[in-house]
């Protein structure tokens, strides 16, 4: 079952015990059963059927039908050894029209789930919002609107009412950044929309949400563990010119420090609001203080590192969309992506872990005393079946490899790093590029639905078994 020795070596990096080693997924990208047992209608749902949205038109209508194959698919889990599985609540499969009383079908195969799990072994870790919208609460104004971040407070204290009493670990909103930037500036994500202007209101509801979210959840049960979640990259300016430099500070402003601050800080950086040009307006009364309502956890996503230059040349992120679509970089008219030239994925992203001790490091350094854990990591490639029916995927394996070292070495220089998540489990949905690009760590046959754990996915359940990394 492994490519490892199971012998743990003196030499060999052992991880703290207690270090959680787990999995991630979002309900959107796996769970298919878009029409079953009551299931409202999201901003995916929507945005898929539009033409030119998705790569070769497709939906995740069906996806990797995890909906019907759950159990099976926490058995994998559980033959994995993995310690834990972070997954997300479908909003419009327990509020079909996002706000009102519990839909008890969708509530109940959560808590199935869960249940599962538990049995099984595997920590659940709930995430309450990856990116699905109910349609109707975009209808009525989506995250621009104020009255968005109140109904998620609602959606959030009723799933924790459900399956608090058997999961410890609930994080909000999932990469703000993205829901809020490549949703309303690029239009890339659902709901599609090209309005730079509300994009930074959506951000500051989405933590808004985060924040009234966390404040509901923690009455009614103080024990509950809290976390936020953010997508962070190293960024590097391309030469050492103060226009390099300025660009620098200005993409790590809106993709860092805008949701570190706010959350971890109680404020926005001025430099960053001074770019968005000072949005009239965005911050009530009262605002900062739920945003940064004290967290348990930071749960950072990290894939990449961005070099930038303050030569303008198109803003065309190395994580541009597959289809046309303007920049999330609002207010950053004058930066462009340059290569960093080091090997990439086949999502064009540069692969670096030196970039996630660093920002490691930074975030012990400026924001300290919050535990930290590795929500996401991971790489799509080009997989290949062999001819024994397996993908020998290397190139995953040193991926997440010279990240886990990356994270050794960070807990070895005391930063507070508890956990990490490899994305994906499974090869699944991946937004705007469809289903072409594959992160799992299981490969799954989209026809058949069969699913078989890739080279990697055996390397990293010797890894758990070990504990560690061979030195
Ligand atoms: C971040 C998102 O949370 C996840 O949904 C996505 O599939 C991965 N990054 C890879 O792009």
């Amino acid at each position: 079952m492994t490519t490892q020795e199971t012998q743990i070596q003196t030499s060999d990096l052992v991880f703290p015990t207690g270090f959680v080693w787990g999995a991630a997924t979002s309900a959107y990208q796996i769970e298919g059963a878009v029409s079953e047992d009551g299931r409202g209608i999201s901003i995916w749902d929507t945005f898929v059927k539009q033409p030119g949205r998705v790569v070769n038109g497709e939906h995740a209508d069906v996806a990797i039908d995890h909906y019907n194959r759950y159990r099976d698919d926490v058995r994998l889990m559980a033959e994995l050894g993995l310690g834990a599985y972070r997954f997300s609540i479908s909003w419009p499969r327990i509020q079909p029209e996002g706000h009102g009383p519990v839909n008890l079908r969708g509530v109940d195969f959560y808590s199935r789930l869960v249940d599962e799990l538990l049995s099984r072994g595997v920590d659940p870790w709930v995430t309450l919002y990856h990116w699905d919208l109910p349609q109707p609460l975009e209808d009525a104004g989506g995250w621009p609107s104020r009255e968005t971040s109140k109904r998620f407070a609602d959606y959030a204290a009723a799933v924790h009412d459900a399956l608090g009493d058997r999961v410890r670990n609930w994080s909000t909103v999932n990469e703000p950044w993205c829901s809020a930037f490549l949703g309303y500036a690029s239009g890339e994500h659902a709901p599609g929309r090209r309005e730079p202007d509300k994009a930074v209101y959506a951000a500051h509801h989405l933590l808004l949400a985060h924040g009234l979210a966390a404040q509901a959840m923690r009455a009614q049960r103080p024990e509950t563990v809290i976390g936020g979640c953010v997508n962070l990259y190293a960024i590097t300016p391309q030469t050492a010119s103060e226009a390099d430099q300025d660009a620098a500070r200005r993409i790590d402003g809106l993709q860092n420090r805008f949701f570190l601050d706010a959350l971890l800080k109680g404020e926005y950086p001025a430099d960053v609001l001074e770019d968005l040009g000072r949005p009239a307006g965005l911050v009530q009364d009262g605002d900062m203080e739920i945003i940064s309502t004290p967290l348990d956890k930071l749960l950072i996503n990290y894939y990449s590192r961005f070099t930038v230059s303050g030569t303008p040349g198109g803003a065309a992120s190395a994580a541009a969309a597959p289809t046309d679509t303007g920049s999330p970089w609002v207010g950053s008219e004058h930066v462009s992506f340059v290569e960093g030239g080091r090997p990439v994925t086949a999502m064009g992203w540069e692969i670096d872990d030196s970039g996630l001790l660093e920002i490691l490091q930074r975030l012990a350094a400026e924001y300290p005393r919050v535990p930290l854990v590795i929500s996401e990591n991971g790489a799509a490639f080009d997989d290949i079946v062999g001819p024994d029916g397996v993908v020998h995927d290397r190139d995953r394996v040193d991926y997440i490899d010279a990240h886990l070292r990356t994270c050794h070495a960070a807990i070895e220089a005391g930063i507070p790093l508890e956990g990490y998540f490899a994305w994906s489990l499974m090869d699944n949905f991946e937004w705007a590029w469809g289903y072409g690009k594959r992160f799992g760590l299981v490969h799954v046959d989209y026809e058949t639905q069969t699913r078989v754990p890739k080279e990697s996915a055996l390397w990293y359940a010797g890894t758990i078994r070990r504990g560690g990394l061979n030195g």
